[in-house]
């Protein structure tokens, strides 16, 4: 192939594992946009903006500049602000939807009502409200716990559960304090697991299943976060996911990329299926417009065939799964995060990474002075452990997120034999 040159939009931890991936070409160039510079990132770029990522009329000329062929969109923000739409006006391809695409993730609402115009499987009993009394009524009519979706971006940390988080009175509350504008959902009870996909547009190439964690501390408890973590398989499935819900989920995801199309929005990037396994199969907790982050680390750390060919075959309509091969290990990702994220994270800390052995790390929102690493008000660092099995994997990745000293913290029981098992008991019990 061609030298190629590629722009990343986005500094995190996600950000920095596409463009590990990416450069595994070398006849690659990578230039980068980003808000805060993201050391890892900044030592592969050729050349980095440092700016907003939903800034696109800074962003664009940047891109013209430095005469790149393609841009890959990590965050969802600069997505919503339509940076696609801009970026193929000026002729530059993206991997990443268009505003009108991005809806999928970025309004919950129209996500839901795809759903519904397709009669696509596993979509919960739901209820759009723009009206706080109409909200109400249904709350305390609703026969069982709802979520309550604030209809916008909230960054993962919106979403409250009754029965977790609320009672009715504390649902009304909150549904008053988002001024009305929610979707209601049935409370689903199972195991989530994350399926991302590579489309085109038409075709959807699926890449393994991973499990991310979203509460801050050991044992799933305390606030959301955006993701403490995440596991994959050698086999690239999960022992509590059967081949036929793995089969359902990927049928939803392929019926979801057929409706956008026949809508006249097609969707091109990387779709993520957040669902939840319930004792009727899969249900879709969401769709995201992008990869996960922790789990892109997950997957692109295994990702065999070229990444770079991949970005091709998307932005040219011809994906293939014959394009796409993972390496047949189990991988386990630990963020390591400010004490007191995700509430109130102690910023501007020095912090040290000691002997990190084989795991690969990961910055993500994390500041380099003087050769020195401070932490910021988000997730650190990543480290991902590679093996043949998922003890190894963490056994990696445990010991190198240990080695970090500094006033920070990381979830030990993240893809440990224990945590495996207690997901494969759990979804025993439901079924
Ligand atoms: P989201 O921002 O939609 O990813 O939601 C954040 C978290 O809330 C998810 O990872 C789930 O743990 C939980 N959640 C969202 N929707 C539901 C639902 N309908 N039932 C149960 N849990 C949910
Ligand atoms: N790990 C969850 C997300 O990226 O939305």
């Amino acid at each position: 192939m061609m030298d190629m040159k590629l722009l990343v939009v986005g500094g995190g931890g996600r950000e920095h594992a596409i463009t590990r991936a990416l450069s595994c070409n070398s006849d690659v160039s990578i230039f980068s946009v980003m808000a805060h510079s993201n050391p890892g990132i900044a030592r592969l770029a050729e050349r980095v903006l440092l700016e907003k990522e939903t800034n696109i009329q800074k962003i664009l000329p940047f891109a013209t500049r430095c005469g790149v062929d393609a841009a890959i969109i990590g965050p969802e923000a600069p997505l919503e602000a339509g940076i696609v739409d801009h970026f193929e006006s000026a002729g530059i391809p993206c991997v990443g939807p268009t505003r009108a695409a991005a809806r999928i993730e970025t309004d919950k609402a129209f996500c839901r009502r795809l759903m519904e115009r397709h009669g696509i499987e596993g979509c919960p009993d739901y209820r759009v409200c723009n009206d706080p009394e109409e909200a109400r009524r249904f709350i305390e009519s609703y026969d069982g716990d709802l979520a309550i979706k604030p209809i916008g971006l909230t960054g993962g940390k919106g979403v409250r559960i009754m029965g977790e988080h609320l009672d009715v009175q504390g649902a009304i509350d909150y549904v008053r304090h988002l001024g009305g504008n929610v979707v209601l959902e049935e409370r689903l009870i199972g195991e989530e697991f994350t399926l991302q996909a590579f489309v085109d547009g038409e075709h959807l190439v699926p890449m393994p299943l991973v499990q991310d964690h979203k509460r801050a501390y050991e044992g799933d408890v305390g606030p959301n976060t955006g993701g403490m973590g995440s596991y994959s398989l050698q086999d690239h499935m999960l022992p509590f996911v059967s081949w036929s819900d793995y089969e359902r989920a990927l049928g939803i995801m392929q019926d979801t990329v057929a409706a956008m199309r026949a809508e006249g929005t097609p969707y091109r990037g990387i779709l993520y299926g957040q669902f939840m396994n319930t004792r009727d199969g899969p249900k879709v907790i969401e769709f995201n417009a992008r990869f996960g982050d922790p789990e892109a680390m997950n997957v692109l750390s295994i990702l065999e065939s070229d990444f770079t060919e991949i970005v091709r075959r998307i932005t040219e309509g011809s994906l293939s799964p014959s394009d796409v091969r993972f390496a047949k290990k189990a991988t386990v990702c630990k963020y390591v995060v400010p004490e007191g994220y995700p509430e109130a994270p102690r910023t501007g800390e020095p912090i040290v990474v000691g002997d990190y052995g084989d795991a690969l790390l990961y910055y993500a929102n994390v500041e380099e002075r003087e050769g020195r690493l401070y932490t910021r008000t988000s997730r650190t660092l990543a480290f991902v452990g590679l093996g043949e099995c998922l003890e190894k994997a963490e056994a990696i990745a445990e010991r190198a997120a240990s080695s970090v000293s500094g006033r920070v913290f990381h979830r030990r029981d993240i893809g440990t034999g224990e945590s495996l098992e207690k997901r494969c008991r759990h979804m025993r019990e439901i079924a």
